[in-house]
């Protein structure tokens, strides 16, 4: 497990710089991230490039003994660059062209963005490809922060239209596959085909969900660029992008797919805040945590979401590395709380316990200028410590542990959610009720599995599924072929798997299917759904059934089910669909397809899972959790992380009954307390 840290040398003196190496190497840091916005001091002209400072800067962290993982600097392209080629400039969904001044303006399908691209990284490249103490590469920063996903300018509109027709061959076909009868939106040109925006009503979500597949392409295959031209000019150095845990704008499992690993950037206080409603249902009630360490739930989505990106044959992720990670109050959330001594520990050991292999802190040093001056940093803005360093300087106390954990791999998950980004999408565009959310629907069941003390992964369709006993496919919403053959397989098999409301609504292009649903997967479900309802705030149905504390009723949104050989596990008790199915149970193979035909609630899911976990036989970590302590193994190593304000009783099956202080952990190795 190393630690690191990441470095902004241009934002300081030179003669600064030693020392802040120094003061690195001696709070036990072994990476620097630098120099991924630097673009203007690298080629302060186009064509001219300055190395001295970046090479000085690099020899300086090295000759601390310190390691350096190089920024391309794409996410931030110079004055000069954009006030030569304006085309570079991204445009809104407002079909507003933004200006320079911040960062991340810049296409994707730019040809001059792309060239300007080549030459950067080729140079770049070529003059640190074989430097020893560079180790390895992050690609840009953050591919679609700030809503940079989806850009709509007139490159973006040509590439479209030749990616359309690499998808359909014809118009004819397209014009079937998007059902532009509809409003009289049949093409006849493929130049009448633009980007879906600036519609006076809604555009036809075919349409939509194309451009967001496109979008997405665009930026796998300027990846792919850059990954490419590394490849050419380094040795021995790996590659990888930084993502954003539960941002979903982007098919991470594309992007993930060619670099050597991957990494998130997690900021647990300003996930919380910001993303809570995505996680959190308006009439939910969110769990109480300490004050200062965010949603742990939130944060562990994003780190098991993150190891599944790169699924491994034998089931299980890839170890990832946290490449910025929250040390001190950031600036960017809503109150942006304080954070109090050991709130950083708990964060380090909770990547640690997650199957992060290195966590690097955002950042070394509190910024005098710029949009972040209220960011703090491990210094603070006048050079001297803050609490993020003296973080860092009690896990360097704790190095040992760290690597005696780090060497195992984590639990493998017995359990395993489905992401599909293009579900999401498409279900999201058109949610029909209007916070039905397809991470929510994912989360409510994470939630309730951690809390259960369960390993749980996160991995899309192609992930070896055959080492799960249970998968929940949350909202298999978009039935297609390559899916449906994958879950019958699986199913067929010996596997268990547990579909939502709304799988199989949709075809691939985002229309409604013809067939009885849950279309394609009705003969794994061996039921119908007859009739469904979205249910007002307050309007529930009630259930019964052989399933402990399904009840008392489905609420927000209900599917009436009519098995044909599948067995009722619940039933509704009241309202229209009064005595049908709410929940089935399908022998298929020599496995089991069950169909939740309601919107569940945490505690529901938590009952369900209960109910499908001791008919499976899987066991817990640790049985009765309290709700704040969150529970990971990594081989003989058993890590219990409190994330409340109060002092927690554990004891796992067979071990010694343990205390965890507030916002501490402890470690179970195999029978007995290691002090951490
Ligand atoms: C990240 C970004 C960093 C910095 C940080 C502040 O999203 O990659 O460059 O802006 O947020 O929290
Ligand atoms: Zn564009």
């Amino acid at each position: 497990m190393k630690l690191g840290v990441c470095y902004y040398p241009e934002h300081w003196p030179r003669a600064r710089w030693a020392s802040d190496a120094a003061m690195m190497a001696a709070a036990g840091l072994r990476i620097v991230r630098i120099a991924e916005f630097a673009w203007q001091l690298m080629e302060p002209a186009e064509g001219r490039f300055a190395w001295d400072w970046l090479d000085e800067a690099i020899a300086t962290l090295a000759q601390a003994g310190l390691e350096v993982v190089l920024g391309t600097p794409t996410a931030a392209p110079p004055a000069w660059l954009c006030a030569a080629y304006p085309d570079v400039l991204p445009v809104d969904n407002q079909g507003r062209r933004r200006r320079f001044g911040s960062r991340r303006h810049y296409c994707v399908n730019s040809p001059a963005y792309r060239r300007h691209t080549e030459r950067i990284v080729t140079a770049l490249a070529a003059r640190y490809g074989r430097h020893p103490a560079v180790i390895g590469w992050q690609i840009d920063n953050e591919f679609g922060c700030h809503d940079t996903a989806r850009c709509y300018c007139p490159h973006c509109t040509v590439a479209f239209r030749r990616w359309l027709q690499n998808r359909y061959g014809s118009l004819e076909a397209l014009n079937e596959a998007w059902g532009t009868v509809f409003w009289s939106q049949t093409y006849d040109d493929w130049a009448q085909i633009e980007a879906p925006i600036l519609t006076v009503g809604s555009p036809n979500p075919s349409h939509v969900l194309d451009y967001w597949r496109f979008a997405s392409d665009a930026y796998r295959d300027y990846q792919q660029l850059q990954i490419d031209l590394l490849r050419a000019h380094t040795q021995g150095q790996w590659i990888t992008t930084n993502f954003m845990g539960n941002y979903a704008d982007l098919n991470y499992h594309d992007l993930a797919a060619p670099l050597d690993f991957v990494t998130w950037d997690s900021y647990p206080t300003g996930y919380a805040e910001r993303y809570g409603p995505v996680f959190y249902r308006s009439d939910e009630q969110r769990p109480v945590f300490a004050w200062d360490v965010g949603d742990p739930y939130i944060t562990g989505f994003c780190h098991d979401l993150t190891r599944g990106l790169k699924p491994r044959p034998g089931g299980g992720g890839t170890p990832f590395w946290v490449m910025e990670q929250q040390a001190g109050p950031i600036n960017w959330g809503a109150i942006n709380p304080g954070v109090r001594p050991g709130t950083v520990r708990l964060w380090t050991w909770h990547a640690l316990a997650a199957g992060a292999e290195a966590v690097i802190y955002f950042r070394w040093r509190a910024c005098l200028y710029g949009h972040e001056v209220h960011h703090s940093g491990l210094l603070k803005h006048d050079g001297t410590p803050d609490l993020g360093y003296h973080e860092v300087m009690r896990l360097a106390t704790e190095a040992e542990t760290l690597a005696a954990v780090a060497a195992y791999p984590p639990e493998p998950a017995p359990i395993a959610l489905l992401l599909d980004y293009e579900d999401g999408w498409a279900l999201q565009m058109q949610p029909h009720r209007r916070d039905f959310g397809y991470l929510h629907h994912l989360f409510v069941f994470y939630r309730a599995a951690r809390q259960l003390g369960f390993p749980v992964d996160i991995v899309p369709y192609h992930a070896d599924l055959t080492a799960y006993r249970l998968v929940i496919a949350g909202n298999a919403y978009l039935g297609t072929s390559a899916h449906e053959e994958v879950l019958e397989r699986y199913v067929r098999d010996g596997g268990h798997v547990l579909f939502g409301v709304r799988s199989g609504f949709k075809t691939a292009t985002n229309t409604a299917t013809d067939a009885p649903l849950p279309g394609l997967w009705r003969p794994l479900v061996g039921a119908t759904v007859r009739a469904w309802h979205a249910l007002p705030n307050g309007v529930g149905y009630g259930l019964a059934g052989e399933v402990d504390g399904i009840g008392p009723e489905a609420t927000f949104w209900a599917e009436a089910l009519a098995p044909a050989t599948a067995r009722v596990l619940a039933y509704y008790t009241s309202g229209p669909f009064a005595g049908e199915a709410a929940l089935t149970d399908n022998g298929y193979g020599t496995g089991h397809a069950f169909y939740l035909g309601f919107y569940p609630g945490f505690e529901q899911a938590t009952a369900l899972l209960r109910y499908l976990t001791a008919r499976l036989d899987i066991s817990p970590l640790v049985k009765g959790l309290p709700a704040d302590v969150l529970a990971y193994r990594r081989g003989p190593y058993l890590l219990l992380l409190n994330f409340g304000d109060e002092a927690r009783e554990v004891e796992p099956d067979g071990m010694q009954r343990m205390t965890v202080a507030p916002r501490d952990l402890v470690i179970y190795y195999p029978h007995v307390r290691t002090d951490t």
